[in-house]
């Protein structure tokens, strides 16, 4: 394997790797931001590791590049942001607990309120630290998932604002179903939250959307939108669209051996794939428990030497088989991409997606974290 370069640690690369390109990331946000309405603000959401893509740099970059706000799942999340962005508001969108709330106070991280009881109980652990707590108030618009029901939303929200020991100083909802023709539940949702929000006193931060309806309804921006996806480059290329990205992160890893194989051989486990002709097949340094999913097997191409290769056999947990074709020009060492570019060439996340039948997120997510990271500045 000549041509294989050191890890970390110091061994010839066995495994995969991940390259993150910071510049075409704050490509993504500066264009994000120039297109949102006057007064509203971005929110980049950076939790799961900044979708894969690696919190601490990705929060860092982004506040570099004037981003002053950040939302993730959780507490530890939120610590991370908090050191990688000194200065950045920071908004918990999981559940805070009692416990949780003198290092909320501490670190200025701003949970969402989930409901009339989670309001107090949160209130009553400041009230017993002399502090007040700041917090938005979460409304569950039509998702029927975390926050409080719509139907309740002006009479809790009143009884919560005159609570002691917590400071509301935003309302937030999430859309469910988003269309660009409006067909989805976005204009209802977004309805139930205006209600509520008129009956608010002034100057509270009101946010509501994500990346698609960041995407496909300018009218929703309000005070804020909490965008995740988009700013990593997906969902966004449909030219109708306010603003195209690009992805920023590519998969790679090296082909570890190579072999002639005859017609008629079977590939991998239970064999599931037959050589119809003499081919070559390449063996890559990764596997399902790097997060390639076995989904994968017998569907997925990778790059190599810019070309296609389709998975053959099962994608086994550290290794995958491609077929390399007959040609034999594909060498021990050359680099393979599971997901990117190479040569004119691409395989980004929404197309092995397609092929898992889920969403680029969890192909992202999936990408284990201990995976070395590496950044293009
Ligand atoms: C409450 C909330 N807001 C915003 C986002 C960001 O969504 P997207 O990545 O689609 O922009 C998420 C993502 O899961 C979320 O749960």
């Amino acid at each position: 394997m000549a041509t294989s370069t050191l890890g970390k640690s110091g061994f010839s690369r066995h495994g995969s790797w991940v390259e993150v390109d910071l510049e075409a990331f704050a490509q993504n946000v500066r264009s994000i931001r120039a297109s949102l309405q006057d007064r509203a603000d971005l929110i980049v959401v950076v939790k799961s590791d900044a979708y894969g893509h690696g919190l601490s740099r990705i929060a860092a970059r982004a506040a570099s590049e004037g981003v002053s706000r950040f939302a993730v799942a959780t507490p530890d999340e939120a610590m991370a942001v908090r050191r990688a962005a000194p200065e950045g508001l920071i908004l918990l969108l999981g559940v805070a607990v009692r416990e949780d709330v003198a290092a909320l106070i501490e670190h200025k991280i701003v949970p969402v309120i989930v409901s009339e009881a989670h309001g107090q109980a949160l209130a009553a652990a400041a009230r017993e630290l002399d502090e007040a707590l700041e917090a938005h108030l979460k409304f569950d618009t039509g998702m029927a998932r975390l926050g409080i029901p719509w139907e309740q939303g002006v009479d809790v929200m009143a009884r919560l604002l005159e609570v002691r020991g917590l400071s509301v100083t935003g309302l937030c909802s999430h859309f469910a179903t988003v269309e660009a023709d409006h067909s989805g539940t976005g204009d209802i949702q977004f309805a139930r939250f205006s209600q509520i929000a008129r009956r608010a006193p002034p100057g509270l931060f009101k946010h509501l959307s994500s990346s698609r309806a960041f995407l496909c309804s300018p009218e929703w921006d309000s005070d804020g939108v909490r965008v995740g996806i988009a700013a990593y480059g997906y969902g966004a290329m449909d030219p109708r669209f306010r603003v195209q990205t690009h992805p920023i992160l590519q998969w790679k890893c090296r082909v570890i051996q190579v072999k002639s194989i005859a017609a008629d051989v079977p590939v991998g486990y239970y064999g599931t794939h037959v050589t119809q002709a003499p081919t070559n097949i390449a063996v890559l340094g990764s596997g399902y428990a790097d997060g390639y999913l076995r989904t994968l097997s017998d569907r997925g191409d990778v790059l190599i030497r810019g070309r296609r290769c389709r998975v053959i056999g099962r994608v086994s947990m550290n290794w995958i088989t491609v077929d390399a074709g007959p040609d034999g020009d594909i060498s021990e060492g050359d680099e393979a991409v599971l997901i990117g570019r190479q040569g004119d060439e691409t395989i980004w996340a929404d197309e092995l997606a397609k092929l898992c039948r889920t969403i680029p997120y969890e192909i992202l997510t999936s990408i284990r974290p201990t995976i070395e990271r590496r950044y293009v500045v």
